[in-house]
């Protein structure tokens, strides 16, 4: 008897345990509504200028409005229906996943919401380079939708979209790779897969720059324009049709824009960054293995982002030295027609500037082909940082791709080390 009433107590304490830990513990929402954008108050020169590396950060939280402006920045819909990247072929293939502290969720752009994915804090597991991030977002890409070099292309624009709003708003991120992927340890759906992993969060050591422009060139020095990156993400327009011609100081903007060296130096004094004067985009292992290439209607050039780098043998600066920029020229006379024929895109023969990522195989340290989504990464922030920049000259753009690199590669004298990725024309 004795022994019947203590189980039916053990029952009714189970029973009331089980209610009690659903009223207390708070629900997770299926969807979850993020805030508008916030507006970003800076000009896009400044946000290329400061954007690095930032792998440790303090443990104070990000606001939804942080939240929402980087994410909205990053792949969002515009009220015209249009994205904030080009996507390759207008295809869309990449899925945002934002791990925070209750749940890991995806980023849905039509409704601009998070939609719960998984329940768990998986930062640390996924981010592990670098834990205690308060944020760690995780790109992948529908493999239904896109190869994987085009699908990395797109990621390079969604992340350096992210890099530059993450920059403005003085917070601190770092793009990172690896395989197998680091998303694989949290559980992505069987059509997805993982490239790229940022942590989030303020830096432990906060910016701190000196403004050295320190440019040696006959190339015009960029100008700092009025327009910023909320600005040109809402302005930026692609065009089937180019035409137009471009000046010498929009040239040298929009080469400097692909590739270059920022007239900032970084005094910030991280323990895990030692970049001085840091380049416009990220490169992975900072080998930086694009050569850029530039089509006018008179010439071929290819661009030489900074001559002094290559003495101390890095691509990388990690001195602060000047800038001595320059283009080469390649090949004389119009040559777009050839280069149009040879792309996805045949009316670029009329745009006034094409500029062509192509990638050096040796300057990958034999990485080997399994790391090309990588290169395409590169390539796609690439074109990201030329249309934005594009787009604040008052000039369109868009994406071609490659579709005879015999033809490609002889046009700008080079051999089979070399394969073309992506081709930005430009159009008034
Ligand atoms: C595709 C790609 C993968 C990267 N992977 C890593 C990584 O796994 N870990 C890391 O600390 N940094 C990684 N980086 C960041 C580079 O090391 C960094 O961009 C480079 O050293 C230049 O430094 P900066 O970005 O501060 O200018 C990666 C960058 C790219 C573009």
């Amino acid at each position: 008897m004795k022994k019947k009433r203590c189980i039916n107590r053990i029952i009714i304490i189970g029973i009331l345990a089980f209610f009690c830990n659903l009223a207390f513990t708070p629900l997770l929402q299926a969807t979850y509504q993020l805030p508008p954008p916030q507006n970003i108050d800076m000009n896009l020169e400044q946000t290329i200028f400061r954007r690095m590396s930032i792998r440790e950060f303090t443990n104070e939280t990000i606001t939804d409005e942080q939240l929402a402006t980087i994410l909205w920045n990053a792949a969002g819909f515009r009220q015209d229906e249009n994205r904030t990247i080009a996507g390759i072929n207008r295809m869309f293939a990449s899925v945002i996943y934002v791990l925070k502290e209750d749940a890991a969720y995806t980023y849905n752009p039509v409704n601009h919401s998070l939609h719960l994915y998984k329940t768990g804090d998986w930062r640390d597991t996924v981010g592990y380079q670098y834990p205690g991030a308060p944020i760690v977002f995780g790109l992948c890409y529908n493999t239904t939708l896109a190869n994987p070099n085009n699908a990395a292309a797109e990621i390079g624009e969604i992340c350096q979209n992210i890099a530059f709003t993450v920059d403005a708003l003085n917070l601190g991120t770092v793009v990172t790779g690896g395989l197998p992927p680091a998303i694989d340890r949290m559980g992505i759906p069987e059509d997805q897969t993982g490239l790229i992993i940022m942590p989030l969060g303020h830096p432990l050591h906060p910016y701190n720059f000196i403004y050295r422009p320190l440019w040696f060139s006959l190339l015009p020095k960029v100008k700092e324009t009025q327009m910023n990156l909320t600005g040109a993400l809402q302005q930026r327009t692609q065009r089937i049709n180019f035409q137009g011609t471009i000046t010498r100081q929009v040239l040298s903007q929009l080469i400097w824009s692909s590739y270059g060296f920022s007239y900032y130096l970084d005094k910030s004094e991280q323990d895990l960054n030692s970049i001085v004067r840091h380049r416009t985009v990220p490169s992975a292992h900072a080998y930086y293995p694009l050569e850029i290439y530039a089509v006018t209607a008179s010439e071929i050039y290819k661009y030489q982002p900074n001559l002094l780098p290559m003495f101390t043998g890095y691509p990388a600066d990690y001195l602060g030295l000047p800038i001595m920029t320059f283009l080469q020229k390649i090949k004389p006379g119009d040559n777009r027609a050839q280069l149009a024929a040879a792309s996805s895109l045949t009316s670029i023969s009329s745009a006034p500037l094409s500029i062509i990522t192509v990638l050096n195989w040796n300057k990958t340290k034999n990485a080997g082909q399994q790391y090309l989504p990588f290169w395409y990464f590169e390539a796609g922030a690439t074109t990201q940082n030329i249309m934005l920049e594009a787009t604040v000259l008052g000039f369109h753009s868009n994406i071609a791709l490659p579709t005879d690199n015999t033809v490609l590669l002889s046009l700008l004298k080079l051999n089979d080390g070399y394969t073309p990725l992506l081709i930005v024309p430009i159009s008034k």
